[in-house]
């Protein structure tokens, strides 16, 4: 288990706060600092009821960002609409979250901005409840309660204590500083805690001479969110990056390389004792026989460089250490599923994911560098889909994916990698909330 506290997991995630009716509403103000000081960035949603409590300036100064208000607003529409606002969070969190909240957000309803948002985001959803003691006692609160964690939604709180309406007992706004810690608790799965898990990502640059380079465009995002996933997960995590302008994810070790060679070696060098390699880095398939050792003066009317093959760095370590649960990516621009299929085989890995690429793609605006992606993956007996999400979410979603599909393979293997006659269980995509 790497040793990040639970609030140090919100740094860089988004949040998006709703706030509702209740006297605790001014207690969200705090909750939004303290998510920023732990380094989350903040949008706030307000309900009607919110706003008869506490102004939106406020939170509009303390997030930084306007505060979201309405669901049929042109202008808020055309910024950021409540479909874009549901996908844009890593985790929502209602606080304080009023008994009306809680009975709307139970029966799916899309009355107002912050339950349209909540119906249509997937990402996980906290709620703290704040009411009357007598109100969260009732039966029907109880009842969509038990509703709502059915579904998943975590619940922080409430608290007991003396309330605002001279009442005693349970119904008060959990503080802040235990708001923001159950929160970060949503980044702490435990999926993959005590394992070892590799990550590349990024390009390989392959040299012509001391100056010049043959590359591509890969922008190392989603190896980078792995990366973090599997850290939050529980994994000690290694990171071999090829060149890439992002910041190191909290907890995760990071060593940079720039060829493919380079990369096998350093990956080579991290390999024993690990349970899980991921394949994500976009690696080179040919370099430059020779490197210059001038830069190349342009004389010549044509240039001829001759290549060679590098490495396939994913198949070599599946090779070597067939006890490590391997993982490949597939970029494609034809027959996904074919392509997917043949390189799992050929690659002898464990789980391929799929993603297409180039201005055929039809699901992801599917190219090197964007935000979002959507995923096919591929195992030997079986296949899931992941729809258009945020690469963090993918991520995550295929961190859960890798822990079970990892206790199937260790069932299946003895601890050299010999397969054991079992084949597995087929097992349909899992979704989370
Ligand atoms: O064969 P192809 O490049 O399409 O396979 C993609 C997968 O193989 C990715 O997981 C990539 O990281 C890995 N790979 C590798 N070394 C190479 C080429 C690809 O590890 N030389």
């Amino acid at each position: 288990m790497n040793d990040l506290s639970s609030s140090a997991r919100l740094a860089g995630k988004r949040i998006l706060l709703g706030v509702t009716g209740s006297i605790a509403a001014y207690k969200a103000g705090e909750v939004v600092r303290r998510l920023r000081e732990a380094g989350a960035e903040v949008r706030v949603v307000m309900t009607a009821g919110a706003m008869e409590f506490v102004q939106p300036l406020t939170f509009q100064a303390l997030s930084g960002h306007p505060v979201h208000r309405d669901l049929l607003d042109e202008g808020a529409e055309a910024g950021m609409g409540h479909i874009e606002l549901a996908r844009w969070p890593d985790a929502i969190l209602v606080a304080p979250a009023s008994a009306d909240f809680l009975a709307r957000l139970a029966q799916g309803r899309a009355d107002d901005l912050l339950a349209a948002v909540c119906l249509a985001s997937t990402v996980p959803l906290a709620v703290a409840p704040a009411m009357n003691a007598k109100m969260w006692e009732n039966p029907a609160t109880a009842d969509n309660v038990r509703t709502l964690a059915g579904r998943g939604v975590v619940l922080l709180g409430p608290a007991a204590g003396e309330q605002a309406c001279g009442e005693t007992g349970a119904g008060r706004l959990l503080e802040p500083p235990a708001l923001v810690a159950g929160l970060g608790e949503l980044f702490e799965s435990g999926l993959l805690a005590g394992r070892r898990v590799i990550v590349t990502a990024g390009p390989t640059r392959e040299a012509i001479d001391p100056v010049r380079y043959l590359g591509n465009r890969s922008s190392g995002r989603m190896g980078f969110a792995l990366a973090e996933a599997a850290a939050e997960a529980g994994a000690q995590v290694t990171l071999i990056s090829g060149p890439v302008s992002l910041e190191t994810p909290r907890g995760v070790t990071r060593v940079d390389v720039e060829s493919a060679r380079e990369m096998l070696e350093a990956v080579l060098a991290a390999l024993p004792g690990s349970d899980v390699f991921v394949g994500a880095a976009a690696v080179a398939d040919y370099r430059p026989v020779a490197v210059a050792a001038d830069k190349i003066k342009k004389s010549a009317e044509r240039l001829t460089l001759e290549l060679e093959r590098n490495p396939d760095i994913l198949a070599e370590v599946k090779r070597r250490h067939p006890e490590i649960f391997c993982v490949g990516f597939a970029a494609e621009t034809t027959d996904l599923e074919r392509h997917a299929r043949e390189k799992l085989a050929r690659k002898g890995v464990d789980l391929i994911a799929a993603n297409w690429v180039g201005p055929a793609a039809p699901e992801a605006d599917g190219v090197f560098g964007s935000e979002t992606n959507a995923l096919r993956l591929f195992w030997p007996d079986g296949e899931a889909a992941l729809p258009l999400a945020s690469k963090a979410r993918l991520a995550r979603q295929l961190v859960e994916h890798v822990a079970t599909r990892l206790e199937a393979f260790r069932q299946g293997h003895d601890a050299r990698g010999k397969v054991l006659p079992f084949s597995g269980t087929r097992d349909e995509g899992r979704g989370t909330r």
